[in-house]
């Protein structure tokens, strides 16, 4: 059966991720950092859909703890066809108040994690023969930058030019995408404000926030487009076109 390892899985588009993959028949290794029992759950869940899971806490940004995550997933399943870079954390501080190590911690753990991940998994992807490809979660600031979260909107940025990178590096092999992702109901915009949500939903045509689920039918549509790499693939309500 076909692999995935789906980076920060215990909750949010991660999640929707790893139970979107169980009922397309992966089996999937499930990463946290903190919370065990969530992912623990989501695991639950992909054995009653009658896939395998197994649940890796994994601080991502740590380069062994991301290579560690990979072996685990390729001991258990014999082998990685699919990556997910999901995890990811913001903050919203304007650039005045914005420290240099929280700069560095956003970039490590939204950009260095997807490099980290994927050079450790490249060689599993590269043996798959089952349509072997990276999918990396960016965000639709990566396209329009973000007045107080500069440091999360220039990670996103990198992250498109990391999949065009590595899609040309990995070719033929292996395909690499990306995901934009509009604002998306989850635990990272759940404190939104009722004015910034009437705000934020001006702005978007469809009329609503994404749900997880959304993401998650755009990264399966990735995995399996033989013919697409080193595109990203904008799904956000019309709130940014073109
Ligand atoms: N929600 C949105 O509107 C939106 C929009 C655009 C892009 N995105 C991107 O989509 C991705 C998922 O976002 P979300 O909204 O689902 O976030 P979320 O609900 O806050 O979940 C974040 C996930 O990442 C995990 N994580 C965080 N840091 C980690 C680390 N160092 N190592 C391993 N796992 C880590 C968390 O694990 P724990 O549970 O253990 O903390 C959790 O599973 C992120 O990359 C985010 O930037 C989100």
């Amino acid at each position: 059966m076909p692999a995935t390892v789906v980076t920060g899985s215990s909750r949010g588009i991660g999640k929707a991720t790893a139970l979107r993959f169980a009922a397309d028949g992966y089996d999937v290794a499930v990463n946290y950092r903190s919370s065990e029992d969530a992912a623990e759950r989501v695991a639950e869940e992909i054995r009653d859909r009658g896939r395998e899971a197994i649940v890796v806490g994994a601080d991502v940004s740590d380069s062994d703890d991301a290579a560690r995550l990979v072996d685990a997933a390729a001991d258990a399943f014999g082998g990685v066809d699919h990556v997910v870079n999901n995890a990811g954390i913001d903050q919203h501080v304007h650039t005045e108040s914005l420290e240099p190590a929280d700069f560095d911690r956003i970039m490590d753990v939204n950009v260095n994690s997807a490099f980290a991940v994927t050079k450790a998994a490249l060689p599993h992807l590269r043996a798959s023969e089952d349509n072997p490809s990276v999918t990396n979660v960016s965000s639709i600031l990566a396209h329009t930058g973000a007045a107080i979260e500069c440091h999360y909107a220039s990670s996103k940025g990198a992250l498109l030019s990391l999949t065009r990178s590595h899609a040309r590096d990995f070719a033929p092999d292996v395909r690499v995408n990306a995901v934009a992702p509009g604002h998306v109901e989850t635990d990272m915009t759940s404190d939104r404000t009722a004015e910034e949500r009437r705000d934020e939903l001006a702005a978007i045509p469809v009329d609503r926030y994404g749900r997880p689920e959304d993401i998650a039918e755009a990264i399966a549509y990735l995995r399996d487009a033989t013919f697409v790499t080193g595109e990203t693939l904008n799904v956000n309500g019309g709130e940014r076109m073109g």
